[in-house]
């Protein structure tokens, strides 16, 4: 990054206002600024320089022993631009920082700057309506408390290992219009190259992901890691330091030799007693098992299938629905009747095989008049479920899940009941995976 010569050192308590000006930023306990309300001031003791074009300034730094970091938007009126290289790195600046502010002036975050805050550094707010553009190499590398990371709209280069070692991330999120980066599954992704760069806690890796980056998963403290069949390769120290001691490869034995073999042979290092299990040795207990008369829900069911490696089985109903008995406008058409009827029970074509070995089953349905069609209930009357957890999703037009859940509910009560999710006909798979990474099953 270029500096232009002099640095001054900022004692300003006139900067309050400039940090009201600056929009969607200010820490809540996450990393994506929000409130716009400019109640934090701004931290007195930063220095700046001028950049080059004298058009702006960058913050170089801070001279106090501030824990909570807020750069202004402005300084000396003309806007903050930039984080220096190494401005905030814990050689250069020794006390705790645990959070950091940037307003959404700043378009660059310069290499290092906040390398190697490693037990400290816990929240980085960014806001919504943030300028930034690049992230420079290692800017995160090393900070090992840090809990979430947003990427704006507008970055169009992340740097070599910006968040290596960011064990303890749990969240990814990644604005939605951003054309160079995803978050889908909680991963950040580059989208060129399909490939992840860096994971967290609760990733759950999109299939269309091809190459697992250099250190994506370093450190990470989750236990078990599911890569997808599209995952071609796996780069040195993906998985290194980490608490990773299983890997689920959906694909098949001879697949995963392949694939590791085509990697970089380091990416196990300090973790090479990892415990492999391929699809073709693997057995799951999650069933998803779902009705769909035009298609939404069966794409939903999908989704679920593919994050959660579960079986999918459909719900065929012996007597097919014709376009005819699915007009719901016309109260003489099989679907109103059966809705109004409280016993009407569908039947259904084919069984599940083995129900005895599923724990979990994901249970989908399109609504139909505020409630789960009748075939559900033929399904669900038509096993035991006791002890097992049932965790609905459904799709609609415009109403909730509403109380189509509870009803299903009281038919099989010996299970136990997530809260579920209802979900449009046009959810995206990034949304589905993102419901699924705060499931506990
Ligand atoms: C008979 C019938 C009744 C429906 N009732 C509702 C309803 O009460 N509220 C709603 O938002 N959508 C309603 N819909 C729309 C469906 O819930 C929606 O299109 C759903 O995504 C269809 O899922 P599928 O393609 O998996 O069948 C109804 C559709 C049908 C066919």
């Amino acid at each position: 990054m270029k500096k232009f010569v002099f640095i001054v050192t900022a004692i300003m308590l006139c900067l309050t206002f400039a940090l009201a000006a600056c929009g969607k930023t200010g820490g809540n306990g996450g990393n994506r600024g929000n409130d716009g309300s400019g109640e934090t001031a701004a931290t007195e003791t930063l220095t700046f320089s001028q950049n080059e074009e004298r058009t702006g300034y960058i913050v170089t730094g801070d001279t106090g022993q501030t824990a909570n970091i807020v750069i202004p938007a402005e300084y000396e009126g003309k806007p903050v631009v930039a984080i220096a290289d190494s401005a905030f790195a814990y050689s250069k600046h020794k006390p705790d920082i645990v959070s950091v502010t940037i307003p959404d002036s700043v378009t660059e975050i310069g290499k290092n700057a906040f390398y190697a805050r490693i037990d400290d550094l816990i929240n980085v707010n960014i806001g919504t309506d943030s300028k930034l553009k690049t992230i420079g190499n290692n800017a995160f590398s090393g900070c090992r408390a840090l809990t979430s990371v947003y990427i704006p709209e507008g970055v169009e280069k992340i740097g070599d290992s910006a968040f290596n070692n960011c064990g303890s991330l749990n969240t990814i999120t990644v604005a939605a219009g951003n054309a160079h980066y995803s978050g889908a599954g909680n991963c950040l992704i580059d989208i060129e190259t399909n490939t992840l760069i860096r994971g967290c806690n609760k990733s759950v890796i999109p299939g269309t992901v091809q190459k697992i980056g250099v250190a994506a998963f370093r450190r990470a403290t989750m236990t078990t890691l599911t890569i997808p069949k599209s995952v071609t390769s796996i780069e040195k120290y993906a998985i290194s330091d980490s608490a990773i001691t299983k890997i689920v490869y959906y694909g098949a034995s001879g697949e995963w030799d392949t694939l590791i073999k085509s990697s970089s042979k380091y990416w196990n290092m300090g973790n090479e007693n990892v415990e492999i299990v391929c699809a073709d040795a693997q057995t799951s207990n999650i069933l998803v098992a779902y009705f769909s008369a035009t298609g939404n829900t069966e794409k939903v069911a999908g989704y679920i299938a593919q994050a959660t490696r579960g079986t999918l089985y459909e719900i065929v109903p012996q007597v097919p629905y014709t376009q005819e008995d699915l007009n719901y406008n016309d109260s003489t058409t099989r679907a109103t009747e059966e809705q109004r009827d409280p016993n009407a029970r569908p039947a259904i074509s084919g069984s599940v095989e083995n129900m005895k070995d599923y724990d979990v089953i994901f249970l989908g349905y399109p609504i139909w008049h505020s409630q789960a069609p009748k075939i559900i209930y033929t399904f669900l009357e038509s096993y035991n479920f006791s002890g097992k957890t049932i965790i609905p999703f459904c799709t609609s037009a415009s109403s909730p899940m509403g109380g189509s859940a509870s009803n299903l509910h009281k038919l099989t009560n010996g299970a136990v009941w997530q809260a579920g999710m209802r979900f449009s006909a046009t959810v995206q798979q990034s949304n589905v995976f993102t419901w699924l990474n705060g499931l506990e099953y």
